[in-house]
């Protein structure tokens, strides 16, 4: 397999593994796209470039909350290094076969049809399995000898011995560490195997910290107002402490990194619209009211309310942050008349049917005008 230089590809020179053996000969079409507004956390990169480099009979779990990256930084490794990948998103539902293969009736012939794991033992790929901890425990245990770099043998296709390339990895990402949903956000989430579990080497990532989270949304919106991306990665910081100093109750929905670019993409590319309006609409119209009402407060906080943003628009649950600011009288900034006028009001209409040059330009710029450099910071 060639080596690759990493310094060069991820321009940084604190990586800890200098360079990789990426295999040859890749599928071009299995190489995902790369994303060049991807802003690479250097503890994380390190620890995937690790396992890819030394693997030793290891696969890797990748565990954080919603949002937070798991399955973008695999791709765009991948995508960086030129390594093919096979990826799959498994659900309660998922089977062992939906990985291995199953027989199916083509043009009236029964052909054995190969799933991902084959694929990407064949082809040297990474094989990334999203959200593993929703799939069922006794079908997973189908891979423990493939996990540790053993042959497959499909049983249900005459026994055929399948031997893995070198290039083969296996990248698992999940909510949870395969103990269950301690925090009651990720529904569905099983206890898995922990036979199971002990063939992978363990990453647990948290959201980005600030100074990176910063990057990523002026990487993703570029000529975003900075006073505003500040604000919004302020925000994000806040909302995830939310609770879990005094009470110990968070909110009920994470502020996710994609919700965070979700918000700023919004503000990107619809200028006018009310950065209240955008945090409702990407964020806290999910949450309960009295969480919403914490939400509005914490954001007037933030961003204060200059009387085009229609603070009442946040709802009943904010009525002391009416548009204005009159304290509220209980019915001035509730419901859904005060919505519709701060609609009517605030300039959200204008988004509509907005000139194209009124409208920054996206991910798309940071390619065009090397804004989007390959970054590893930490
Ligand atoms: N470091 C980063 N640079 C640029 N964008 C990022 C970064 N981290 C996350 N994102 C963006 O945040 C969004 C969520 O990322 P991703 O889907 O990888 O999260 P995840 O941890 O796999 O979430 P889930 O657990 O819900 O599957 C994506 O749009 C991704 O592009
Ligand atoms: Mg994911």
């Amino acid at each position: 397999m060639p080596k690759v230089s990493l310094d060069r590809i991820f321009t940084s020179k604190r990586l800890c593994v200098r360079e990789i053996e990426v295999p040859g000969g890749q599928d071009r079409s299995r190489i995902p796209a790369i994303d060049r507004s991807y802003v690479f956390p250097l503890p994380f990169l390190n620890q995937v470039l690790l396992y890819l480099a030394c693997p030793l009979h290891d696969c890797l779990y990748v565990s954080g909350p919603s949002g937070c990256g798991k399955t973008t930084m695999a791709l765009q490794v991948a995508a960086r290094l030129g390594w093919g990948v096979e990826q799959l998103t498994l659900c309660g539902k998922s089977e062992s076969a939906d990985l291995i293969g199953h027989a199916a009736l083509r043009r009236g012939e029964l052909v054995y049809e190969y799933g991902p794991l084959v694929r990407a033992m064949r082809q040297g790929e990474i094989l990334i399995l999203n959200e593993i901890d929703l799939m069922p425990p006794s079908d997973l245990a189908a891979l423990n000898d493939v996990l540790e770099g053993k042959p497959l043998v499909i049983t249900q296709n005459c026994g055929e011995l399948v031997v893995p390339a070198p290039g083969f990895r296996v990248i698992a990402t999940a909510n949870t560490k395969g103990l269950g949903d301690a925090m009651g956000f990720y529904s569905g989430a099983r206890v898995l195997n922990q036979a199971f579990l002990d063939r992978f080497r363990f990453v647990e990532i948290g959201y980005p910290d600030a100074r990176t989270e910063t990057a990523i949304v002026s990487t993703a919106c570029p000529g975003l107002d900075e006073e505003l991306a500040a604000n919004l990665v302020r925000l994000a910081g806040e909302l995830r402490h939310a609770g879990s100093d005094q009470n110990g109750a968070a909110l009920s929905a994470p502020f996710s990194t994609r919700v965070l670019l979700r918000i700023a993409s919004l503000k990107h590319a619809c200028p006018h619209l009310p950065v209240h309006r955008a945090i409702e609409t990407g964020y806290s119209l999910r949450l309960p009211d009295t969480e919403r009402e914490y939400v509005a407060r914490l954001c007037a906080d933030i961003f204060g309310n200059d009387g085009q943003d229609g603070f009442g628009a946040m709802g009943k649950s904010a009525p002391r942050h009416g548009r204005n600011g009159d304290g509220g009288d209980g019915e001035a900034g509730d419901g859904t008349e005060a919505r519709d006028d701060a609609e009517a009001q605030d300039g959200t209409q204008e988004c509509a049917g907005q000139d194209d040059e009124a409208r920054p330009q996206g991910a798309e710029a940071a390619q065009q005008d090397g804004q989007g450099e390959d970054v590893a910071q930490d």
